[in-house]
């Protein structure tokens, strides 16, 4: 196992009803900016359940913070809570709620170009406290201190991350996400799977907690994905997918354990040049991915096909390829297309996509640093 220091700061306030408890959880005199996307979270009385329970506190709404939030919609926020002296924000909604949230905690308090904060990583010092109500299980915002922001007159999506922007609290209310659409869903059980996939995937390093513990993740997820598909209001279903996908990304797997993160890479560029939601890219990527690397990956792969998918038979490459078909067809069976072509898309922008890659410095990848240019090159092709 590598040396590690793991820190989690966040209250997880977890359940049915969890909502009514914000009241303990923020200050009696915050100013309170409520952040939200673009109004699920007012035809499905999330917000009326929040705005209850703030009681006498004075609050602001900032709605219309996009899938893939952007710097501009971002920086509207930031001019509205200097503007109404806000001391606490409350992101209400799914991960790009939350992340666009952490970006305005940040840039409210940073001094210079906030943008400065994605392209040249710019340290944060401090940031404005904030809370969270989840209101989509996928992303694990909502016990990280990472986000992802898009500059959309640059075409660029960038993540960032510090130790200013974990959240105080999370609420997770299952019941929340019974008004998700079945696209977030399987977004969402893509997602969780494939950052499990990114801690976990790499090479053996004895840190046998760490693997069990993600196995027990994957397993979980190719349980309860499709009955959550299946069963919209099974509330057991929806808590076990929630606390699943925060356990897939709150640092926990991942400490003392090689991390690759290449598919989340490349999949960024596809969602910058095409719009493509988060998951769906990495639906595509992950498969050919991994069967590009599965050389570095081999002693991985076939733990993976074993305690994952229970593949026992046969040599070791036909293990691998089972392996890698299996995942290929789960993601299929959320209903989530895991080729290029099935966005329309093809190879088509496979150089656009490249030089992107090089632009943002992304040219020596994965937990060996040895996904170039032309291993992504590769892995774009092989996901036509
Ligand atoms: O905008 P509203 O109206 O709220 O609708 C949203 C949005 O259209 C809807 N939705 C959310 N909760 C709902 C609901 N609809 C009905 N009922 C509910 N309960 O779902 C749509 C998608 O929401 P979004 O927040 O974009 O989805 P997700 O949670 O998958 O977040 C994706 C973003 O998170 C970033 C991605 O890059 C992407 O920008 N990520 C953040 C990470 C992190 N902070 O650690 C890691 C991830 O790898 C990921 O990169
Ligand atoms: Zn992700």
């Amino acid at each position: 196992m590598q040396n590690f220091t793991f820190h989690n700061p966040t209250r997880i306030i977890f359940g049915e009803g969890q909502i009514a408890t914000l009241d303990a959880q923020i200050p009696a005199n915050a100013r309170v900016l409520i952040t939200c996307g673009g109004g699920s979270i007012k035809s499905n009385g999330v917000l009326a359940q929040v705005q209850a329970a703030l009681g006498d506190r004075a609050w602001h709404v900032f709605g219309g913070i996009e899938p893939n939030p952007t710097y501009e919609t971002l920086m509207e926020a930031v001019a509205l809570a200097r503007e109404k002296n806000i001391d606490f924000l409350l992101a209400v909604g799914g991960g790009s709620v939350i992340d666009g949230t952490k970006f305005i905690a940040a840039a409210v308090k940073f001094h210079g170009e906030p943008w400065d904060i994605l392209a040249k990583q710019a340290e944060i010092r401090d940031a404005m406290p904030f809370g969270s109500v989840l209101t989509l299980p996928a992303t694990g915002s909502e016990m990280n201190n990472g986000g992802v922001i898009s500059h959309r007159a640059k075409g660029d999506k960038l993540p960032f991350r510090s130790e200013a922007t974990y959240p105080v609290f999370s609420v997770l209310d299952p019941t929340t996400t019974y008004s998700l659409p079945p696209r977030q869903i399987a977004n969402g059980v893509v997602d969780a799977f494939v950052h499990i996939v990114e801690q976990y995937l790499t090479y053996p390093v004895d840190a046998r907690v760490q693997d069990r513990f993600a196995e027990g993740l994957l397993i979980t997820l190719t349980e309860v994905g499709p009955q959550a598909l299946a069963e919209p209001h099974n509330y057991a279903v929806r808590a076990n997918l929630m606390w699943t996908a925060t356990l897939a990304l709150n640092g926990l797997i991942g400490a003392g354990v090689p991390q690759d993160w290449a598919t989340h890479m490349l999949g960024h560029e596809i969602t910058a040049l095409h719009g493509l939601d988060h998951a769906q890219t990495l639906a595509i990527v992950l498969p050919a991915m991994l069967s590009v690397r599965r050389e570095s990956k081999r002693a991985k792969l076939l733990q993976y096909a074993e305690r994952v998918w229970n593949i026992t038979e046969g040599s070791e490459d036909e293990r691998i390829s089972a392996a890698i078909t299996a995942t290929r067809v789960f993601f299929e069976r959320m209903t989530v297309g895991t080729r290029l072509r099935d966005y329309q898309i093809g190879g088509r922008s496979i150089g656009t996509l490249i030089a992107k890659l090089e632009e943002h410095g992304m040219t020596a990848l994965g937990e060996h640093g040895d996904v170039t240019l032309e291993v992504s090159r590769q892995v774009y092709q092989f996901a036509v």
